[in-house]
């Protein structure tokens, strides 16, 4: 591997994940560069790459730009302590690295390209040589010439190909099927027919994989619920493929949201010995002995770890532990709950992002969730356009300009008490009644944010004999309630819950016994208390029930992979 040195410069306030790169030089041979190239330069505007390493720093100038429009602003910038010629190096340097980046560097197939990445480039991939890879969504066949219509998952749109009888593998091309995988080199031409600006005039196609008519994605509208039966073949379809894509770049901006602010990625255990939420609705973990295996039938059934495990219901405690060192910290990570739901809203397996604080009350808590989901939401209406105007026009119309609304304007913040309130007031019959001291309902959650704020609203201040063991008691009404809050979306209804933690020993003690959980099970915990205790603050935000937000899905088995909920988990 050629191992050679560059200089990366970027306008850090105007993106400060990037500052740790500023003004340094790497170690790196191209390969890996044009990776970087490929993903951070995309994601980071105003990151540029000098090639080959000259010994000159260039320097930027203060970016013109304030903090605030990480996406929306100016994203150019100035070098200040270099001379003109060299400003104009770095230009033309940034340019070809703009020109050679429409290739594939996963590979050393220096034409392999996707979809996505000729469609973005426009005009200069025209009479370009490329080989695009995919799986065939319709075929023409016109005697002479047959046309395929390609799409390799990068983006929702696919490639027309056009393939005339002179190319050696015609015959066979020609018969393929919906569904069968190619490799198509061609070269890129304008296209005649409407709706796109190239197609692929192909010189060569090899046929991968073919597939006969008993494929179950033919070319029609097939419903969620018959999708659900093949979900090992609905990633191939439009609606999966945006979701998830959308749902791998909502991680992308999470860790990129924490990270920026400061926040440690711990990766909290799994298999984990404590009931975070104290509600016993967990996995209980248990070995299976085989022949061979060092444990007897009967012994296998015990606990491998000598005490009783189960899958984690969330990785708040030890998030706690962590924050009570390292101050910031979040974790993102599989949760579990054995609870027998088939909501819309509910899974066995999900995932969840949790961020704790150290020196936080339950305003900085809220203010923090605020910033999150606004900054992921504005990401994807800036990274996933394409996406996002495709679940606009088929999923949840209006979706477009209610995501900008979510992002302009304040999240509502009211009290439990004002929200028992204003469902009474409401005129609605409700199938749950409301009372002070009974739990929200869905339906309540989702008047409140649907019908009556119309937008995000944080509800804090629950009743404590409601809410988890750990939750900090409010001084104020002696303990009646708690320094908790949920944020209510629309559509949704609960996205995130979180609370101040109860930092006094004492009263943490007297709420695991009032509660009935073991005080001995929590020692670990309580130690946090013990030793140098802090006020902390944290919120865990159901990862599916974001994605369900930010693409009007609305069925939460529609948003994960593989989905898990009693009675199914085949795949
Ligand atoms: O409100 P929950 O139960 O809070 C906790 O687990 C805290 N320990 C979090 C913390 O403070 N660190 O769950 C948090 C969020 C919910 O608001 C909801 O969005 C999601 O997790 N959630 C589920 N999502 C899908 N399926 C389920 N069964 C879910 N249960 C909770
Ligand atoms: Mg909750």
């Amino acid at each position: 591997m050629t191992v050679c040195s560059y200089v990366v410069l970027c306008a850090s306030s105007t993106l400060r994940c990037c500052k740790s790169f500023q003004n340094r030089s790497f170690h790196t041979s191209p390969e890996l560069l044009h990776c970087w190239n490929r993903t951070h330069l995309d994601v980071f505007h105003s990151l540029l790459l000098v090639k080959p390493f000259t010994r000159q720093r260039y320097r930027l100038s203060r970016p013109m730009s304030s903090p605030r429009t990480i996406f929306g602003g100016e994203r150019s910038y100035k070098c200040c302590t270099t001379t003109e010629e060299e400003q104009n190096k770095v230009q033309q340097l940034s340019l070809s690295s703009k020109n050679e980046s429409f290739k594939d560097w996963t590979t050393r197939d220096s034409t392999k390209v996707r979809i996505k990445t000729i469609l973005e480039q426009g005009e200069t991939m025209l009479d370009k040589n490329v080989t695009i890879q995919g799986w065939i969504r319709s075929i023409r066949d016109q005697k002479k010439f047959a046309f395929l219509v390609v799409n390799d998952g990068s983006c929702l749109s696919g490639l027309q190909v056009f393939v005339e009888n002179t190319v050696q593998s015609y015959e066979k091309v020609k018969s393929l099927l919906t569904g069968s995988s190619v490799s198509v080199r061609g070269k890129l031409v304008h296209s005649i027919g409407k709706g796109q600006l190239f197609e692929l005039q192909a010189k060569e196609v090899l046929i991968f994989g073919d597939c006969d008519a008993s494929y179950p994605l033919q070319k029609k509208r097939h419903s969620f619920e018959y999708l659900r039966k093949i979900a090992h073949l609905r990633p191939r379809t439009n609606t999966f493929g945006a979701v998830m894509r959308v749902r791998s770049m909502l991680a992308f901006a999470t860790h990129c949201f924490f990270q920026e602010n400061g926040f440690v990625y711990i990766h909290s255990p799994i298999i984990t010995s404590s009931d975070c939420e104290g509600a016993g609705e967990m996995f209980r973990v248990l070995t299976e002995p085989t022949e061979n295996s060092k444990y007897s039938q009967g012994e296998g059934a015990k606990d491998f770890f000598g005490v009783p495990t189960f899958l984690t219901v969330s990785g708040q405690l030890s998030a706690e532990a962590y924050s009570c060192a390292l101050r910031d910290v979040y974790t993102f990570g599989p949760a579990f709950r054995a609870e027998y739901s088939h909501t819309t809203r509910h899974l066995s397996e999900f995932w969840m992002v949790e961020p704790e604080m150290a020196f936080a009350n339950l305003q900085d808590d809220m203010t923090n969730a605020e910033s999150y989901v606004k900054f992921v939401i504005q990401y994807i209406l800036e990274k996933c356009k394409g996406d996002i105007d495709f679940f606009d026009r088929f999923i949840e119309s209006g979706l477009t300009s209610k995501l900008y609304k979510y992002v302009e304007k304040p999240f509502a913040r009211i009290s439990y008490s004002e929200a028992v309130d204003i469902l009474k007031k409401s005129g609605k019959s409700f199938q749950f009644p409301v009372s002070w001291g009974e739990d929200l309902a869905t339906e309540h959650e989702r008047y409140l944010a649907e019908e009556y704020f119309g937008h995000p609203v944080f509800v804090y201040n629950y009743p404590a004999a409601i809410k988890a063991f750990y939750m900090r008691n409010n001084d104020h009404d002696s303990g009646k309630t708690v320094a908790a809050m949920d944020l209510l979306v629309p559509r949704i209804g609960e996205l995130i819950g979180g609370s101040e933690r109860e930092d006094r020993l004492d009263v943490l003690e007297q709420k695991l016994h009032e509660l009935g959980l073991e005080a001995e099970n929590y020692w670990w915990y309580l130690d946090l208390r013990r030793f140098g205790s802090v006020p902390h603050a944290g919120y865990g935000l159901g990862f599916e029930r974001l994605v369900q937000f930010v693409t009007g899905m609305e069925n939460i088995r529609d948003v994960i992979p593989f989905p898990r909920f009693p009675g199914s988990a085949e795949f």
